[in-house]
């Protein structure tokens, strides 16, 4: 196509287009919700294993077959060109043996270093949503290597957070789960935040005891490893709340979501991607909020936001 006509088509006619790399369990998960939910008008897959990036696509186009006419494809770097949101799940996924999402770090890095090398040479820059663990860090890599607007870098992982407190408190209190208002903050690992001085149940504040706050944040704290150990990983809760996150962007409903961005002078922190509460746009990060925590939860996030400064520098 001509330099004139090469205009990006998934702009002007605003097709909807994402692409996933790393298409094992999340990765595939995420695409077929994309695709089931008509958040996307095409879809391209991509793994170091090209037949698994075939088989994931062909069984989802004939999955849409009676719903959409979705374009779902196997490709590689190049056919990611005009997508609005790129999704990085690619890497090791945690197993039932690993204490922590930091036993990932050296593996996943290389990979992570192989992907921002390729999605740098994308013309139009798409907004990158990381999942690979541990996030934060995995994020931060993204952010630097590829040298995209820190807005435009966005780690997936506050979201399942706070869907496991809302969970949590709505089996504490036994009410509906939609009914709760809950976020959790900071690092997607030990040093999470659940912000128990903000959550509500059906819009009124509604206050924690210690022992129910120790409680509550020790279940949310094992909750990936519970699931992990019984079914070997997590899928459907991280795949759904990112679908939730790529809605806000793709369909430009801006809303707020809690995810890892990397901060410049926010909350007193730079050079640093952690989970925070911002709104997304078809822009990426609209704006990032700077919530007021009590004094636990702030030595939470600090400590957290410290060990994460630590990692980065035994990567970058
Ligand atoms: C979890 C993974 C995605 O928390 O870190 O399920």
């Amino acid at each position: 196509m001509d330099k004139i006509l090469s205009v990006n088509l998934h702009q002007v006619y605003s097709m909807k287009k994402a692409t996933v790399i790393g298409v094992g369990n999340l990765g595939s998960c995420i695409a077929y919700e994309l695709a089931a939910r008509g958040i996307v008008d095409e879809l391209v897959l991509i793994d170091l294993y090209r037949e698994l990036a075939e088989g994931n696509a062909e069984d989802i186009a004939q999955a849409m077959a009676f719903r959409s006419n979705v374009e779902v494809t196997a490709g590689d770097y190049e056919d990611a060109e005009g997508s609005q949101v790129v999704i990085v799940t690619a890497g090791k996924p945690r197993t039932p043996d690993m204490k922590s999402r930091m036993d990932l770090l050296e593996a996943n890095i290389r990979i992570i270093k192989s992907v921002a090398s390729n999605l740098k040479k994308i013309r139009e820059e798409p907004i990158v949503v990381t999942l690979t663990n541990p996030v934060d860090v995995m994020n931060y890599a993204m952010w630097k290597l590829t040298g995209f607007d820190r807005r435009r870098v966005i780690g997936s992982a506050g979201m399942l957070d706070s869907a496991r407190f809302r969970r949590a408190i709505s089996r504490k209190l036994d009410v509906p789960v939609l009914d709760v208002e809950a976020y959790v903050l900071g690092e997607h690992g030990d040093r999470q935040v659940p912000v128990f001085s903000r959550v509500a149940v059906k819009g009124e504040k509604r206050a924690f005891s210690d022992e129910e706050r120790k409680e509550i944040t020790e279940e949310i704290r094992q909750s990936a490893l519970n699931v992990i150990s019984k079914k070997g990983g997590t899928v459907y809760a991280p795949a759904s709340n990112t679908v939730n996150m790529i809605r806000m962007i793709l369909e430009d409903v801006p809303g707020l979501a809690v995810c890892s961005v990397v901060l410049d002078g926010e909350y007193g922190l730079k050079d640093i991607s952690i989970g925070v509460p911002v709104e997304l746009s078809r822009e990426g990060v609209k704006k990032i909020f700077e919530w007021k925590l009590d004094e636990d939860e702030k030595a939470i996030f600090y400590k957290g936001a410290e060990n994460l400064k630590k990692v980065i520098k035994t990567v970058m």
